[in-house]
């Protein structure tokens, strides 16, 4: 979200990391050879910054073919020559015929957001779909688009004026912004060509907001800690919200993630007095200490219990009075069958609660299980991996919140260890197991749910790598290999310092410490240390099976700028390809890998970008020493011909969310909060209609954006 500074999410990982010894092995069944992917027509479009065919290293014979995009500060989407944009959606546009279009003066209602585009575009998924309206993978002219509404970007979009300021909140605006978070399904459709557009009206559209009833399954449900006033047995919730980014599954359902849900839960002094020390030491961790007014203070907004389920704090005898267990009722991955429009979305207990980034699926292979990488998005957080214990039999396809429950209701998490030697080890979290029990002096934990509502403690206590803000992940279909953004950190110390609090040196895995000049809008500067331009890790499961309990690592590519000393630009970057804060990451279909960024720290140079890429693998690099001289393991230098920037977004954005059809043919992707740092009264973009209309519609808007080549061929080859 927001990139005010270079680093802005929470930290609340103070742990230790008590070492343990290596684990016993589980043994499950070893992942088959993985397909190739599909063929592509290799159109080479080169110029621009001068660039010769590519003879260099490829995937499956991928070869970027287009003109890389020079870095920029213009209020547009800049895109390659012989491409093309279209706006799909923005902020409040009627998803049905009955609403108004969108105004430009905040005038549009509270409910009717039910109903219209969602703010804050972040992660999402195309489903394709058949003529008789059920999943159809390979179908690219006619799906299902499935996009996270993260947030309400401040000060514009939705209220006439911003959000009216002060202690309390004026309840018609919170109200509008619970019906803003959320998720919005639209059925989408080609035009002519390649460029697809919104139907609107279509019986599928639909939304899934913050005060939308979603049950709990898994082992968490019916939890103790799930128990509210709404729902007296834990078993059910209303709401997702901060929906950062997603997953998908290969039976056609869409996984969105809860990412920075402290936005909106509050906690009041005092509170500590009223709670176990568990449930203290719980909240503390996740963020959630007594005292705590949330940034945008829902819970103020007056009496009504829309408004009170926001605050967490104690104030009936048990939690089925109150909402005290509100926090724990988010974080989780929400499982939502966009093929029927009456299902009740379900949050997956079993895939643990965190501040979740993402949950991303290796391909599926028949006879083994579904694996799910997910990252936890605050510094000194963690990389996991769900495996199910169901096996993967494809009968399954189109089977819905049913088949679900099948794969996701029931399997093992772990979580992600990197050795310096490049090594690195999956620590199972599961009750009775290292040390996860009653008997634990850390935190005593109880059972199953009490592991996953607070799996962050147990991987403190099992000693998990502290990362550099895990952000998504992708796994490649060529070689199965898993790759993780890690966006920057701004806790990272010197190796020579002495740590306080919860400063953290580097390690292999996180290995920069370096210092790096910011230039502000008017002119003075500031210096931005630890690791402020990020890195993306990859790794390749112990001999191809996904559901491993050991791995070998490199990190794929340092972000930086161009002109950085060679121990910061470790990935040899240049003009072409010099990024920072890498977030989003999307492998394509044919094996094009795609990195979005959400940046503050080279932002007085350029807006956030795409680049596109074609990786090698696990050890086609060297081991280096990075600036502040921590040894590291990295992987090949980029070239001109392996990364490339694909697009630059408008001002003050982030781009992150991407979907590209099967044939390759459309992509879409998202721009988040452009003119940020504005106001109404100065704004500093007008994007999206700086881009296509230049009528007076002038609010800046998050909204997805449709890319084609105008000559109709694949996209970015
Ligand atoms: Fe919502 Fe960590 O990005
Ligand atoms: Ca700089
Ligand atoms: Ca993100």
């Amino acid at each position: 979200m927001n990139h005010n500074t270079y680093d802005d999410n929470e930290i609340v990982n103070s742990s230790s990391n008590l070492h343990m010894a290596d684990l016993m092995a589980i043994r499950l069944s070893r992942r088959q050879t993985l397909k190739g992917g599909i063929g592509l027509t290799a159109t080479t479009l080169l110029g621009g910054l001068g660039l010769t065919a590519c003879g260099g290293t490829s995937s499956g014979g991928l070869k970027l073919g287009f003109a890389a995009v020079a870095k920029n500060k213009l209020d547009v989407v800049t895109v390659p020559e012989g491409y093309q944009v279209s706006i799909l959606h923005a902020l409040g546009d009627p998803m049905t015929y009955g609403e108004e279009s969108w105004k430009d003066n905040g005038s549009e209602t509270a409910e009717s957001y039910n109903r219209r585009i969602g703010d804050g575009h972040d992660g999402m998924y195309y489903f394709g779909m058949s003529d008789t309206g059920v999943y159809q993978a390979e179908r690219s002219d006619r799906g299902l688009l499935c996009v996270n509404h993260e947030y309400v970007v401040q000060p514009y979009g939705l209220h006439a004026n911003g959000i009216t300021p002060g202690a309390t909140r004026v309840a018609s605006e919170v109200e509008k912004e619970i019906y803003a978070h959320g998720v919005s399904v639209v059925e989408v459709k080609r035009n002519i060509g390649y460029d697809m557009s919104m139907v609107r009206g279509s019986k599928f559209n639909r939304r899934v907001t913050s005060a939308t009833e979603i049950s709990f399954s898994g082992p968490a449900k019916g939890s103790t800690q799930l128990k509210t006033k709404f729902s007296p047995d834990g078993t059910k919730t209303r709401g997702t919200n901060n929906n950062c980014a997603n997953g998908y599954t290969p039976w056609g359902t869409y996984l969105t993630c809860e990412e920075n849900w402290l936005n909106v839960v509050s906690r009041s002094a005092g509170d500590n007095a009223k709670r176990t020390t568990k449930e203290v030491v719980a909240l503390n961790r996740y963020g959630l200490p007594e005292n705590r007014k949330s940034p945008y203070l829902w819970d103020t907004a007056g009496t009504d219990d829309l408004f009170v389920r926001w605050s967490s704090s104690v104030t009936g005898t048990t939690p089925a009075e109150d909402y005290r267990n509100i926090a724990n009722t988010f974080g989780w991955v929400v499982e939502i069958d966009p093929f029927n429009t009456t299902s009740t979305p379900a949050k997956r207990t079993a895939l643990a609660r965190i501040n979740h980034e993402g949950a991303w699926p290796a391909p599926a292979v028949v006879g083994q299980p579904i694996v799910i990488y997910q990252g936890d998005d605050a510094r000194n957080e963690y990389i996991y991996k769900f495996v199910s214990k169901a096996l993967w039999d494809a009968k399954d396809v189109g089977g819905g919140m049913a088949v679900g429950a099948k794969y996701l209701d029931e399997g093992t998490m772990y979580v992600a260890k990197f050795n310096a030697d490049g090594s690195g080890q999956w620590i199972e979290l599961a009750h009775g197991k290292n040390g996860l029990d009653a008997n634990n002096t850390s935190y005593a934990f109880e059972d199953q749910a009490d592991v996953l509502i607070n799996i962050r403690l147990a991987a403190d206590f099992v000693g998990a790598t502290k990362m550099d803000r895990p952000e998504w992940g992708a796994v490649n279909p060529l070689n199965g290999e898993a790759y993780m953004t890690l966006t920057n950190n701004s806790n990272r110390v010197p190796a020579s310092a002495t740590t306080t609090g919860t400063q953290l040196k580097p390690d292999a895995a996180n290995p920069r410490y370096y210092e790096d000049t910011y230039t502000n809008s008017d002119g003075s500067s500031k210096v931005n240390k630890g690791n402020p331009h990020g890195h993306i890790i990859r790794w390749k499961e112990d001999a191809a099976n996904q559901a491993a309990v050991k791995f070998s690592w490199d990190i794929y590519l340092f972000g930086a700028e161009a002109t950085a000393t060679p121990d910061v630009n470790l990935s040899g970057l240049t003009a072409v390809n010099d990024f920072a804060s890498p977030d989003g990451l999307y492998f394509d279909p044919r094996g094009m890998l795609w990195i979005q960024t959400d940046d503050g720290a080279y932002t007085d140079v350029t807006n956030c970008m795409m680049l596109a890429a074609v990786p090698g693998r696990v050890g086609d690099g060297s081991m280096a020493t990075a600036a502040g001289g921590t040894t590291t393991i990295k992987g090949a230098n980029a070239t001109p011909d392996t990364v490339r920037r694909f697009l630059v977004g408008p001002k003050d954005c982030e781009i992150t969310g991407i979907a590209v059809t099967p044939d390759g043919k459309t992509m879409f992707f998202n721009v988040q909060h452009p003119g940020e740092l504005g106001s109404i009264a100065k704004p500093t973009s007008a994007w999206p209609d700086s881009q296509v209309s230049g009528s007076s519609i002038k609010r800046p808007r998050s909204a997805t954006v449709v890319v084609t080549r105008k000559d109709g061929d694949n996209i970015g080859a």
